[in-house]
């Protein structure tokens, strides 16, 4: 059984396309993707040859070993066809723009960052992705934001690139008791700006 995280990012790959999950780690994704006849077309890879054997292992449990390829890549550098969507999921922001900066990126993108939010939709935005789903997910404790992109242009507000389009109160209600603290503390007038769009956006989110 997946992870509720895994999951919400299978949700959002589309049927029948050709998937590769870059940093696949446990291989995780690709197994559940292929398991559930999302696609039979997907691959791993990861930087670390090492952690590509604890992959080999878990496709071996479901003998899966010869359906699903596993590549050890720094990013998209040895990968040596192209996939329809590039899954990014459980890394910074930063590597994740490093990753896509050395690349011919697929179409579809589904990005779940661990950090910096507003730094990854900026990025998107001017390399030409849209968002086309956002959702957030709590799981044991922690909150995941997960994007789906598309090729395309868009305008976006400060607010969205800032706060997304997830539409989630409860994560909106959770950063606005997290920066009302910082804010407290630190009395730095950044977060009462966020303060007050945040304010602002869940007023307008019907219950
Ligand atoms: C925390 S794990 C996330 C695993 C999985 N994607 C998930 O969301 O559960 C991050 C993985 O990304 C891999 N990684 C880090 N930098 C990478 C890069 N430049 N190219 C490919 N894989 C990378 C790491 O080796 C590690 O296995």
């Amino acid at each position: 059984m997946i992870s509720k995280r895994l999951k919400a990012i299978a949700d959002l790959v589309p049927s029948n396309k050709s998937v590769i999950d870059i940093g696949t780690d446990h291989a995780y994704l690709p197994i559940y993707l292929y398991q559930n006849k999302i696609t039979q077309d997907v691959a791993g890879s990861d930087i670390s040859v090492n952690v590509l054997k604890y992959s080999l292992n878990n496709l071996k449990k479901y003998q899966l070993e010869t359906k699903i390829p596993l590549l050890v890549s720094d990013g998209f550098k040895n990968i040596p066809r192209k996939f329809a969507v590039a899954i990014l999921a459980g890394m910074g922001t930063r590597t994740i723009i490093d990753i896509l900066n050395t690349a011919i990126l697929p179409d579809i993108l589904i990005i779940q960052s661990n950090n910096e939010h507003y730094l990854l939709r900026t990025h998107m935005n001017k390399i030409g992705y849209k968002i086309s789903r956002e959702v957030v997910i709590k799981d044991k404790k922690h909150y995941y934001v997960i994007i789906k992109y598309e090729k395309g242009k868009e305008v976006l507000s400060d607010d969205i690139l800032l706060f997304g389009k997830s539409n989630n109160l409860e994560y909106y209600q959770y950063l606005l008791a997290k920066y009302e603290y910082i804010y407290n503390q630190a009395k730095d007038n950044k977060y009462l700006v966020y303060i007050k769009k945040l304010n602002s956006i869940i007023e307008k989110i019907p219950v």
